[in-house]
Parts: structure tokens; C-alpha cells; sequence
């Protein structure tokens, strides 16, 4: 019911005419993130299939919430750093010298308080993004030409990097360039990467959202711009729930004795793996899990590390009740290693819901209305459905086709299409409503119907995708009329 109010108010804000007229018209650009070959290095690196320079050098990038440059490694990069695994770590080298569209601007200034320890430098090139739905088809690209690019010489961090912080030049230029609708992003992190020992591949949505990897309820944040990563959120509660069905609050006083342990704010990131909690929060985990440091940090994140498998599940709440569940699998992997890190009583740094956080998450940014909306991440068997994100609008998932003749063929669509066409806007309004209310009725016997194609879509799970995008798509004149509408 809150979210149906929100919808309302937020409707009829939308109604006030644009102060920047966006072309809402424009496809997103979707650029996959997964394991695949890159440039100069023989292993198969996790990240965005993003390209380099005139050729192509081919990289995987890992999207950053908080670097406003996208980076790349330079040849020299591994000569001197202290990454682990460095020459197969570093998503790609750049080879500057290969490039023909490669000008260095050696007067640039940095807008990042850089992590590549002092040493990068900067020039413009073309970027190529490529979007690629299928293993067997070859990739399309956009070419972003001139793009500033940094090219890191030394530093202790995975070096190739799609930053998508609060000044983002890469958002920046898509914009300027009038490739995409508005300064508008989304992120699935995805899990295949070793560190979460998954398979899920995750994706980037530039100027869009992909309607198939996220479920309601869309919970929608402010952004709060004075921090390192703007995506804050406030933490009321986090539960471990034993294998047994029983929870057990780390907050709860009665649980905890003398713990001070309370609310408190952190930022999503996707800088580090592990989620780093209060001093108290921590402590009561490591009770509650019998958990501890690993005296050789190993992994070299200070994660804890727990005595035995865990069965059980840790779910973190926030303030507007949106609950995210981190299960079994990720609290615990095959070492045991958890995804919660070790902290010092003194430790001042900012808490962070990090990328352990985000594999069950998808993540959607407007950084043109300084809002950010979360939602339960679709895992498995999603339908990629690229859409456009227009700024000041509220994304809202693909709901399958059910049942109702009126859903499978378009008809809602085709009706609020007509409308908007010809008659007044409060009209368009009362049909989308009706429209919406039907749908939310609908939806009980979609989320059977659902578990019913699951069963069979496991089996089928690019074949079925593939036919699902084109025969059974959202009504696509309808959803497009019916956006523009929300964009209003
Ligand atoms: C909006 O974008 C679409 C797709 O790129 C384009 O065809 C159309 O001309 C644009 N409209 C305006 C008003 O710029
Ligand atoms: C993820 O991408 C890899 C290619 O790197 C592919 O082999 C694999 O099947 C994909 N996983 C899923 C679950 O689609
Ligand atoms: C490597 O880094 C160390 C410490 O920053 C420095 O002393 C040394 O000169 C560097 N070596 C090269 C080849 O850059
Ligand atoms: C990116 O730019 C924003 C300002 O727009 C700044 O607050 C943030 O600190 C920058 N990111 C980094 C890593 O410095
Ligand atoms: C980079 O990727 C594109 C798209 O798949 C491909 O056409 C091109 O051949 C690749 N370049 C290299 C050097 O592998
Ligand atoms: C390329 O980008 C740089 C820095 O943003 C800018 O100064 C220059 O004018 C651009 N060149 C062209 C040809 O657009
Ligand atoms: C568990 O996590 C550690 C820490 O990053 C990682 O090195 C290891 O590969 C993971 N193990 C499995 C089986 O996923
Ligand atoms: C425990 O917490 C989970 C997650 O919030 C919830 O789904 C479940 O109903 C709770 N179980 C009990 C017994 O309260
Ligand atoms: C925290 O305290 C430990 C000793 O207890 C000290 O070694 C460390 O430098 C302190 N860290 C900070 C950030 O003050």
C-alpha cells in the first residue's frame, strides 16, 4: 500500500512539465558482464566487455559506484604492484602506443582522489562498448569517441575499472554525445567471479534498466552526493536466521548484552567484496557464528571466517523495510570464508554494503534527479529486456504475460496508447490506473504461473530467453506510450 501511495505522489509530481526536455525514445546500451578473454593476458577475466583504442583492445572492466574515471591497466601496470595475481588480474592491458585514436592530455586534472597511489595519467580515445546477448552471435558496439580515459602505472588494486561515481565521464560523454536518454544507469554485479564462487553474470544497463533481472517491490533512496559513494542507505536491522528457522537479531540488547550496536548508515559500493559493519555488529556476528579473523588474511580482505559450513541465512533490513537476504551459499563458501570483514574498535572508515550485497541486489541510478532505486535481483533464468531508464521516472519490472487476454495481447497497452493519443491526460491517468490496479490483482496468479515456467526455463535458460524476448515481449507500443507518460 506505502509503495501504491509513493507511485501516486510520485505520478502526480511527474505531471509538472520537465524543465529539461529528455528523448526517452532512445535505446539503452547494455554492455554484459562476464568471463571472457582480453587484451595481452591469457586468462579469462570477470567484468563489462568494454574496448579500447583504434583497433580494438578488448578489456573487462569492473564497474565502480564511486571512481568517476574509466581506467585501464598500463603494460607496465604489474612491474610494480602488490595485486594478487597481478598479470591475470588486471582486466586487460592498454598498449597506448597501438592505438591510433589514443591523444594523451597530460593536463588533465583528476577527479578522483586516485587509488592507483599517485601514479596515472590521462588521454582521450574511443571507448567501444559492446553488447553481446549471445554466446553464439557476434557483439554489436557504440563507439564513444574521445572518451577520457585513465591509464593506471602502479597501485594495488584490479586497475580496469567502468567508473560510474557522481561525475562519471563516461555517463557524461554518452549524454553529451546524445547516445542515451538521460544520465541514467543500472548494475547487476552478477557472482561468477572467484571470490563468489557463482555463475550468475551480471550486467550493466547505460541510460536503461534491463525489466528482466529485478522483481518488486523498487525501493527508492536519495542519493546523498557528499559522500565517496553517494548510495547510502540506513541499516535497521540485520538477522541470522539458524538452520533451523530460528533469528536471532544482531542488534537486539537482550541477545547482546552491553552491546551498543544500533541503525546506522552505509554506502553500497563494489570496491571490496565484503560488507564491513560496526565495530559492535561485528562482534555479535563473530559471537553469533562463532566466527573469527583468519590469522593469515589469506584472501587478503580481513573477511571472517566461520568454524564449519553454515546452513543458516544473514538478512540485512533497511529503514523503508527493504530486506535482502544473503543466503547460505554466500554467507559461507566452500572455505568457509564469510562475506562480513574483521574491524577495529578505532576504525573510522564509512560502513559498506559492498558487493556481497549486491549479488542479490540490482541497482538502479538517475543521477539526473540525484535518486537511486534497489530491488531483489532476478538470479536465475531472467529474460535480458533492455529498457530505457528516463530520468525522474520510477523503473518497473517486466511482469510475464498471464492468463488475461487483455496482458497477452498488448490490449492495455494498445488502450493507454490510444488514449494518449487523442484525449486528455487525466483520462491516460485514470487508464493506467485501472490498468495497474488490474495488474497488481493479476499478479498472485502470475507468481504461480511463474514457479510453473521455472521448472521447465531451467533447463532452456538462453534457448527459452531468446524466444521469450521476441515472442512475448511487454506490448511495446504500449510500454513506450505508457513511459512517456510516467516521465510527464
Ligand atoms: C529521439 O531519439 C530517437 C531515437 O534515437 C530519434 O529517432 C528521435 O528523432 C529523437 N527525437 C528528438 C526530438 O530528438
Ligand atoms: C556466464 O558467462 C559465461 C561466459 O563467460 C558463460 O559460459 C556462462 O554460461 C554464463 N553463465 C550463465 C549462468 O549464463
Ligand atoms: C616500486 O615502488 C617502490 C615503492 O613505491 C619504489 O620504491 C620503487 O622505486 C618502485 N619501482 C619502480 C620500478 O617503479
Ligand atoms: C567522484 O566525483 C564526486 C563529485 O562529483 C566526488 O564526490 C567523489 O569523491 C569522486 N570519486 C572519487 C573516487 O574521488
Ligand atoms: C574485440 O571484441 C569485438 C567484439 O566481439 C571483436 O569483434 C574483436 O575482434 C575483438 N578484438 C580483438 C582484438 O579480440
Ligand atoms: C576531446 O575531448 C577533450 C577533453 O574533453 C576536448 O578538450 C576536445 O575538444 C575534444 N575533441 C574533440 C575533437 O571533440
Ligand atoms: C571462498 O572465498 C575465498 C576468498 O576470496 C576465495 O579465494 C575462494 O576461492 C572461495 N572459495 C570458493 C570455493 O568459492
Ligand atoms: C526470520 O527472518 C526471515 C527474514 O527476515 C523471515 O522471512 C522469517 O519469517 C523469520 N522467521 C521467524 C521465525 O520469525
Ligand atoms: C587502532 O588501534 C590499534 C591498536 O589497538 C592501532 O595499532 C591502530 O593504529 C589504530 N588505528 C587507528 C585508525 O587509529
Amino acid at each position: 500500500m506505502a509503495s501504491l501511495v509513493l507511485t501516486i505522489t510520485l505520478s502526480l509530481l511527474l505531471l509538472a512539465p520537465p524543465t529539461f526536455a529528455f528523448n526517452c525514445s532512445k535505446p539503452p546500451i547494455y554492455v554484459d558482464i562476464h568471463k571472457r578473454a582480453v587484451h595481452d593476458s591469457s586468462e579469462f577475466q570477470y567484468g563489462s566487455f568494454i574496448g579500447v583504442g583504434t583497433p580494438a583492445q578488448n578489456h573487462s572492466l569492473w564497474p565502480s559506484l564511486t571512481q568517476n574515471h574509466t581506467s585501464f591497466a598500463a603494460s607496465a601496470y604489474c612491474r610494480n604492484s602488490s595485486l594478487k595475481g597481478c598479470e591475470d588480474g588486471t582486466g586487460g592491458f592498454f598498449v597506448k602506443s597501438d592505438s591510433t585514436s589514443f591523444q594523451e592530455n597530460d593536463n588533465f586534472k583528476s577527479l578522483d582522489n586516485s587509488r592507483f597511489t599517485g601514479s596515472s595519467s590521462f588521454g582521450q580515445d574511443t571507448l567501444r562498448l559492446y553488447t553481446h546477448y549471445f554466446e553464439t552471435d557476434g557483439a554489436s558496439q557504440t563507439l564513444v569517441e574521445n572518451s577520457t580515459i585513465e591509464i593506471a602505472e602502479k597501485g594495488s588494486i584490479a586497475p580496469g575499472i567502468v567508473g560510474m561515481g557522481l561525475s562519471s565521464t563516461l555517463l557524461q560523454s554518452l549524454v553529451s554525445k546524445d547516445i542515451i536518454a538521460g544520465r541514467t544507469y543500472s548494475l547487476y554485479i552478477g557472482q561468477g567471479f572467484d571470490r563468489a564462487g557463482g555463475a550468475v553474470n551480471g550486467s550493466n544497463t547505460f541510460g536503461g534498466f534491463d525489466a528482466g533481472r529485478f522483481t518488486e517491490p523498487v525501493h527508492a533512496y536519495k542519493m546523498k552526493e557528499s559522500n565517496t559513494s553517494p548510495f547510502t542507505v540506513r541499516v535497521k536491522d540485520i538477522t541470522i536466521t539458524s538452520p533451523d528457522g530460528r533469528n536471532v537479531s544482531l542488534l537486539d540488547k537482550s541477545v547482546f548484552q552491553n552491546t551498543d550496536a544500533g541503525p546506522f548508515d552505509a554506502q553500497l559500493t563494489t570496491d571490496q567484496y565484503p560488507l564491513s559493519l560496526p565495530f559492535s555488529v561485528t562482534e555479535n556476528f563473530k559471537r553469533q557464528l562463532n566466527a573469527r579473523p583468519d590469522p593469515e588474511n589469506r584472501f587478503g580482505d580481513d573477511s571472517l571466517q566461520l568454524p564449519a559450513p553454515f546452513a543458516g541465512s544473514m538478512t540485512i533490513v533497511l529503514d523503508d523495510g527493504f530486506s535482502v537476504t544473503l543466503p547460505g551459499e554466500v554467507l559461507s563458501n566452500a572455505s568457509n570464508i564469510s562475506p562480513v570483514q574483521n574491524r577495529a574498535r578505532n576504525d573510522s572508515r564509512p560502513f559498506y554494503l559492498s558487493t556481497a550485497f549486491l549479488t542479490q541486489v540490482y541497482l538502479m541510478a538517475d543521477f539526473d534527479s540525484y535518486t537511486f532505486f534497489l530491488a531483489p535481483a532476478v538470479q536465475k533464468n531472467n529474460i535480458v529486456m533492455p529498457t530505457t531508464f528516463c530520468p525522474k521516472s520510477i523503473p518497473r519490472p517486466y511482469v510475464w504475460p498471464k492468463q488475461s487476454a487483455w496482458v497477452r495481447n498488448g490490449l492495455i497497452g494498445a488502450v493507454i496508447g490510444g488514449v494518449f493519443g487523442g484525449i486528455g491526460i487525466g483520462i491516460v491517468g485514470f487508464c493506467f490506473w485501472a490498468a495497474w490496479v488490474r495488474r497488481r490483482a493479476e499478479r498472485r496468479e502470475e507468481d504461480e504461473e511463474r514457479a510453473r515456467k521455472r521448472a521447465k526455463m531451467e533447463q532452456f535458460e538462453v534457448e527459452e530467453g531468446v524466444g521469450t524476448t521476441e515472442f512475448e515481449g511487454p506490448p511495446k507500443r504500449g510500454a513506450r506510450r505508457g513511459w512517456r507518460f510516467w516521465r510527464r
